[in-house]
Order: structure tokens, then C-alpha cells, then sequence
């Protein structure tokens, strides 16, 4: 469902000469230090299949949400592919990307991106709405998912009146009531308490039995990243150290790095 082809990313006004240095070798911090271009993905390729739930890992500033707004195209990468379904997104102009981001693929942020003059309501039937579905279908789709997420009776409050939790909630029943083949989630249950955390950890492996979408799910958690991941990618400094099943990742680290990340676990699998 979605191929990731020799993409990176640099941050910067000499991209070239960031990229050559690298070619050459250097550093991540060697590179910032001599162009002042920081390298967000490095040389990075990777394919989700239809369907999956694929996890991604690694410490904060490692690449991950550099990474899954190439997959959206909320950046374009520096050099590199980046195909879904089939299609080189890259290729597309600024109506085939509306089509693409309306039907396709919707993401839960991080930092939640909710409007913040639109109600709960407004914000989880924005994408409905844009895409023209009819006042009804908005309001139905929106109640069910806002149910759903446990947020019933918050219909009419505003983002600013929510808790960072609440909100987050709200981010994911946008994601969800947009109905995509593609999900893209960025620490999408991070600032969620452990008992909804869990129950939306459950909820969303429901909802995957039911409705197989390809959901591409970043964490820093490792037990959520087993619960929820068919396969887990790990990154450091914007490349792609490991990626495999779960058990591959607790019991053949490629690394020390990686290492690092699943010792805690290890003992309890
Ligand atoms: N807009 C930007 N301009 C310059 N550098 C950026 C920009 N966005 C990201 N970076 C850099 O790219 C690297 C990867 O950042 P990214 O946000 O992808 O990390 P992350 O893995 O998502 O981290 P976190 O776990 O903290 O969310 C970091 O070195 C960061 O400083
Ligand atoms: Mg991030």
C-alpha cells in the first residue's frame, strides 16, 4: 500500500551539500555542523502492505514524524519515491493531492491540529464535510465517532475547553470518521491516561479486525507497539535501523541501539 523508495529529507538552505557530505560519510552531526542543514530522513526505504498495522519507533528527533508526513505529503522529500497505492504521490497536482488527502489517507497529529474556532462536532466532521457529504451524513458520522471515543455530550465544546487527552480523542475521531484506507498516527494516544490509552489500544485493534485500513501507528511506547504493530520499524537518526515482526524486534535486536529499546521487555515474552 505504500512504498518509501531511498527518501531523504535535509532541513536547510544546502541540501546538496548536506547530502554529499553524507554520501561521503559523515555524521548527522557533522553534516549540521559544517552546512547547518539538519537531515530529518536519511536514505530511508520501506514498504507497508495493505492492511497492516506497522509501527514506528525511536528516540525523540530520530525522524518518525519527518518520516509519515512524506506519506501525506505535508513535505516532500529532498530526493527520493514515495508511492501509495501504486501512485507516485509526488507527481500529483494540487487537486489530485486534495482528492488524494479527502479519500485516501488521514492523520492524527501530534500535536492533535484541531480548529480551533470549530466545535468537537465541526472538527471530527471536518473532513466529511470538505469532501461534500451531505449535512445528515456529517452529523451521523460525527456522533457515532465522537461516541465512540468517549467523548458524548462534548459535542458543541470548543478545542480550547478540552484537556490534551480529550483532545487528542477528538483528533482520532476526525481521523476515523474520514474512514481512509490509510491512517497516518502520530503519538496518536500519547497524551491519553493509561486506562483510555488501553481501551483505545483495544478499540482500534477492533476496528482493525473489522476493517483491515493500512494504519502506519508512531510510538514511544514498546508495550503498545507490540499490542498494536504486525511489524515494527525502528529509527535512528532518520534511518531505518530494524523492521520486522515484534518477536523478531524483542529477540534479534539488529543492534545495541535497538537493543536498548526491548531489554526492559524481553524477560516478559
Ligand atoms: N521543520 C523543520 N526544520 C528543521 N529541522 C526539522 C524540522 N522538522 C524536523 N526537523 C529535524 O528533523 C529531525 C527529526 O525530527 P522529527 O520531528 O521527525 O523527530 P521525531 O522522531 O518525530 O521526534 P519526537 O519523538 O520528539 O516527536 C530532528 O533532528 C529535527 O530537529
Ligand atoms: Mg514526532
Amino acid at each position: 500500500m505504500i512504498e518509501v523508495r531511498n527518501v531523504s529529507k535535509v532541513f536547510g538552505a544546502r541540501p546538496e551539500a548536506a547530502l554529499a557530505m553524507r554520501r561521503e560519510g559523515a555524521s548527522k552531526d557533522q553534516v549540521l555542523a559544517a552546512t547547518g542543514c539538519v537531515i530529518g530522513v536519511d536514505d530511508l526505504s520501506l514498504t507497508v502492505e495493505r492492511g497492516e498495522t506497522f509501527v514506528i519507533m525511536g528516540l525523540s528527533g530520530s525522524g518518525k514524524s519527518t518520516l509519515v508526513r512524506h506519506l501525506n505529503r505535508l513535505i516532500d522529500p529532498t530526493c527520493g519515491q514515495v508511492l501509495v497505492a501504486g501512485q507516485d504521490i509526488l507527481g500529483y497536482d494540487g487537486a489530485a493531492l486534495r482528492e488524494f488527502r479527502r479519500h485516501t489517507v488521514s492523520m492524527v497529529f501530534q500535536g492533535f491540529g484541531l480548529l480551533p474556532h470549530r466545535t468537537v462536532q465541526e472538527n471530527v466532521a471536518y473532513g466529511l464535510a470538505v469532501r461534500g457529504e451531505s449535512r445528515q451524513q456529517c452529523a451521523e458520522r460525527a456522533a457515532h465517532w465522537i461516541a465512540a471515543v468517549g467523548l458524548q455530550g462534548y459535542e458543541k465544546a470548543w478545542p480550547a475547553q478540552l484537556s490534551g487527552g480529550m483532545r487528542q480523542r477528538v483528533g482520532l475521531a476526525r481521523a476515523l470518521a474520514a474512514d481512509t484506507q490509510v491512517l497516518l498516527m502520530d503519538e496518536a494516544f500519547s497524551a491519553l491516561d493509561p486506562l483510555i490509552r488501553a481501551e483505545m489500544q483495544d478499540q482500534l485493534l477492533a476496528l482493525q479486525d473489522n476493517l483491515h485500513k493500512t494504519i502506519v501507528f508512531i510510538t514511544h511506547d514498546l508495550d503498545e507497539a507490540v499490542r498494536l504493530g504486525k511489524r515494527i520499524a525502528i529509527l535512528r537518526d532518520g534511518r531505518l535501523i530494524q523492521v520486522g515482526a515484534p518477536a523478531d524486534i524483542l529477540h534479534h535486536p539488529a543492534d545495541e541501539y535497538v537493543d536498548r529499546f526491548v531489554r526492559r521487555r524481553v524477560a516478559t515474552y
